[in-house]
C-alpha cells in the first residue's frame, strides 16, 4: 500500500432536525456576524433557509443576505459577494445550498483576502487563509460540505476550473437528509451519478489497495441501491438518508485513501462540456462522459475494471458492466449519449481543447487531446 497523509476537520451534524445547531455551532466558534450566500430560491421551499435563520437568531449571530448563485456558479457573482462580505464586516461566511453555493461560498471565504481569488485558479497565487466556513447542505452530489474543493465558471473565458486548499474546509457542514425530501428526481439522479463518478475517479487507479476498494465497491453499491429504492419510494427517509451520507463519503477523502490522488480525467472532459454549455449540469455531463471514458480506458488496468464489472454490476466484464450502467441511468431518466444533449461531432474538438487547457490530464492514462477526442467520440 502506498504511503498516504489524511485529514478532514470538517465536523459533520447530520439527520432530522441537524439545522437547529447551526447557530450555536457558529456561536461557539465565536462569529458574530455572517454572510449567508443562497442559490435561485429552492431553501426558502425546502425549510433550510427558514431553519438557519431561525438557528441564527436564536443564537444571536447577525447575517447579511446575498441570493442568486447559479447552478455551475460564475465568478461574477464571487466578486459581488467579496464586496459585500467587506462593507458588511462579517467574520464568517454561511452557505445555505447545493455544490454551487457550496463553492461559491469557498472562494468568497478565501477571496476575502485576496485581491483576485481567480489568480488562484490560475494557479498564480496560493490559499494561506479564508473566512471560516459553516454550510446548510440542500442536495447531495459533490460532497462540497466536507471537502476543500472548489470549482468555479469565468464565463468570458469559458473556463470551469477547480481550486482546492486545507483552509476551504468548512468548519461546520449541516447535512439534514429531510429537507432533500422533495428534491426533484432529476437533481436526485445528477447528485447520484456526481457521488458515483466521484468514487470511481478513485477506484480505477487501485491495483490492491484493499481498504480504500472495498470502500469504494461498498459505496458504489450503496448509491445505486438507494437511487432505485427511491426512485420507486420518494419518500422513503431511510433511503435518502443512505444517499446523502454516500455522497459525503464518496468525496471526503476516505476512499480516495492511497490511491494516488485519483484519475479525473473524466471530471475535467465534463467540465469541458459545462464550462460551453452551462445548461447542462454536472452530474448529467458525467452520466454521459463515464461510460464512454471506461469502455476507452479499461485495457490500461483491467484487473481493476473487471474487478469493478463483477464487484459493483454482477457482469462478467467491463464492457457488459457499462451496459448496466447506462441501463440504469436510462431508466433514472438520465442522458446517455451526448446526442440527447444536441451536441454533435461537429462540437468534439472544441470541447477537447477547453479541457486540455486544464493541464495534465489522467493516471490510469496520461491523455492526449486525440484521446479525449476519441473518449467523447464513444460518448456520441
Ligand atoms: O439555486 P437553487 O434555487 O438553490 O436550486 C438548486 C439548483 O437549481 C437546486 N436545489 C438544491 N437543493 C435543492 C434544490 N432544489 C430543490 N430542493 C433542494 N433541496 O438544484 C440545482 C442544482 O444545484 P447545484 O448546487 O448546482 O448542484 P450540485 O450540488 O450538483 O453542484 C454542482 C456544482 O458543483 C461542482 C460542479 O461542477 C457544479 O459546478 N463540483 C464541485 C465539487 C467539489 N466542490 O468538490 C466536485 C464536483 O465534482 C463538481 O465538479
Ligand atoms: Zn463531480
Amino acid at each position: 500500500m502506498e504511503n498516504f497523509k489524511f485529514w478532514n476537520p470538517t465536523k459533520i451534524i447530520f439527520g432530522k432536525g441537524a439545522i437547529r445547531e447551526l447557530g450555536p455551532a457558529i456561536k461557539k466558534h465565536g462569529h458574530k456576524k455572517v454572510l449567508l450566500l443562497a442559490g435561485q430560491g429552492s431553501s426558502k421551499k425546502n425549510g433550510a433557509y427558514d431553519g438557519a435563520v431561525k438557528s441564527l437568531q436564536a443564537a444571536g449571530i447577525k447575517w447579511v443576505e446575498l441570493w442568486g448563485v447559479q447552478p455551475n456558479p460564475v465568478l461574477t457573482k464571487v466578486y459581488e459577494a467579496i464586496k459585500l462580505a467587506h462593507a458588511e464586516k462579517v467574520d464568517a461566511v454561511l452557505a445555505v445550498g447545493g455544490g454551487s453555493v457550496i463553492d461559491s461560498a469557498k472562494s468568497v471565504a478565501a477571496g476575502f483576502y485576496l485581491s483576485d481569488i481567480w489568480e488562484v485558479f490560475e494557479g498564480r497565487v496560493e490559499i494561506k487563509r479564508a473566512l471560516p466556513l459553516f454550510t446548510v447542505l440542500t442536495l447531495s452530489a459533490t460532497a462540497s460540505e466536507m471537502n476543500q474543493w472548489a470549482v468555479l465558471t469565468k464565463a468570458d473565458e469559458k473556463k470551469k476550473w477547480a481550486i482546492g486548499a486545507d483552509a476551504l474546509f468548512p468548519l461546520v457542514s449541516i447535512v439534514d437528509p429531510s429537507v432533500q425530501m422533495r428534491l426533484p428526481w432529476e437533481q436526485t439522479v445528477n447528485g447520484a451519478i456526481d457521488a458515483l463518478s466521484h468514487v470511481m475517479e478513485n477506484y480505477f487507479v487501485g491495483t490492491d489497495q484493499e481498504v480504500s476498494m472495498a470502500v469504494c465497491e461498498s459505496l458504489m453499491r450503496t448509491i445505486i441501491t438507494m437511487t432505485d429504492r427511491l426512485q420507486a419510494h420518494p419518500r422513503d427517509y431511510n433511503a435518502r438518508a443512505s444517499l446523502v451520507w454516500a455522497a459525503t463519503m464518496a468525496h471526503n477523502g476516505v476512499s480516495a485513501v492511497a490511491l494516488k490522488g485519483g484519475d479525473w480525467s473524466a471530471h475535467k472532459i465534463e467540465h469541458g462540456i459545462s464550462a460551453i454549455h452551462p445548461e447542462v449540469a454536472h452530474g448529467t455531463g458525467l452520466g454521459i462522459v463515464f461510460p464512454a471514458w471506461i469502455l476507452y480506458l479499461r485495457k490500461y488496468n483491467p484487473k481493476t475494471f473487471s474487478r469493478w464489472a463483477k464487484q459493483v454490476w454482477g457482469a462478467r466484464n467491463a464492457e457488459s458492466a457499462v451496459k448496466k450502467m447506462r441501463t440504469i441511468y436510462s431508466k433514472w431518466g438520465a442522458p446517455v449519449s451526448l446526442s440527447e444533449l444536441g451536441i454533435g461531432s461537429k462540437e468534439l474538438k472544441t470541447i477537447a481543447n477547453n479541457a486540455f487547457r486544464m493541464g495534465s490530464m489522467g493516471v490510469v492514462k496520461k491523455l492526449t487531446r486525440k484521446d479525449i477526442e476519441k473518449i467523447l467520440k464513444l460518448a456520441l
